[in-house]
């Protein structure tokens, strides 16, 4: 489902897809030193920087987001903002070290809509997904973990290669091939979801599921 070399995307819209800026058989830190030259859809252009993955290359789970938000697009680094924080805690609770845990996103370049001097988030669209694929699975390759934690439809999409209802699906058995055989797959809340709730009563609720997804991940 990868786009390859041809045309996704609305009409006027190139996007090439990231495959030709991925080095083929390359270890993570090969693809990280890549990826700032990535064209691969017109993202790249707005942003201030690539944002690639942290943590263990080695790691048994690797936790796929969507994007980097606006702190993770000037620090150049994943979850380093409000969701990062989140995600910090719902792991520390879970008892999982976020340093044994490989975390990246489906895509490596912020999308955002400029308001005043505020950048807001806007989804990545499937074009989007599609065209950044190639750096996953080059990444998924690299690592081959024994599970992949998706954080949100973004990334269980990029994942599964299908469209995705976490309400739905979380706590399911799901799977898909991977480079030992079929790879476990975990699908769950996103943490910025979790982020909206905060101060109200649905909060300990969801970040609890959050918890409970985070720790089956792991058993
Ligand atoms: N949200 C994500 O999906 N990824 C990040 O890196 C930060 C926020
Ligand atoms: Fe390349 Fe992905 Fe960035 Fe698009 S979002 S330019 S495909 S790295």
């Amino acid at each position: 489902m990868t786009s390859g070399t041809g045309r996704a995307g609305r009409a006027g819209e190139e996007r090439a897809g990231a495959q030709q800026w991925v080095p083929p058989d390359a270890d993570v830190e090969s693809l990280r030193a890549a990826a700032p030259g990535c064209r691969g859809c017109e993202l790249w252009a707005g942003a201030t920087q690539v944002v690639f993955s942290t943590g263990d290359e080695r790691a048994r789970v690797m936790l796929v987001g969507e994007q980097p938000g606006d702190r993770e697009d000037r620090e150049g680094l994943p979850f380093v903002g409000p969701a990062g924080k989140v995600l910090d805690e719902a792991l520390e609770a879970a008892g999982i070290d976020r340093g044994r845990v490989y975390t990246t996103n489906a895509i490596k370049h912020f999308r955002f809509v400029e308001r005043g001097k505020r950048r807001i988030h806007k989804t990545p669209g499937v074009a989007h997904i599609e065209a950044c694929l190639p750096w996953l699975e080059a990444e998924l390759a690299a690592v081959a973990p024994g599970v992949v934690v998706c954080l949100g439809a973004t990334a269980g999409r990029a994942v599964l290669g299908r469209e995705v209802k976490v309400t739905a699906e979380r706590g399911r058995h799901l799977s898909r091939p991977g480079p030992d055989g079929d790879l476990r797959v975990v699908l769950t809340t996103h943490p910025s979801a979790v982020v909206r709730l905060r101060g109200r009563p649905e909060f300990d609720a969801a970040f609890e599921a959050l918890v409970t997804d985070l720790r089956a991940a792991v058993v």
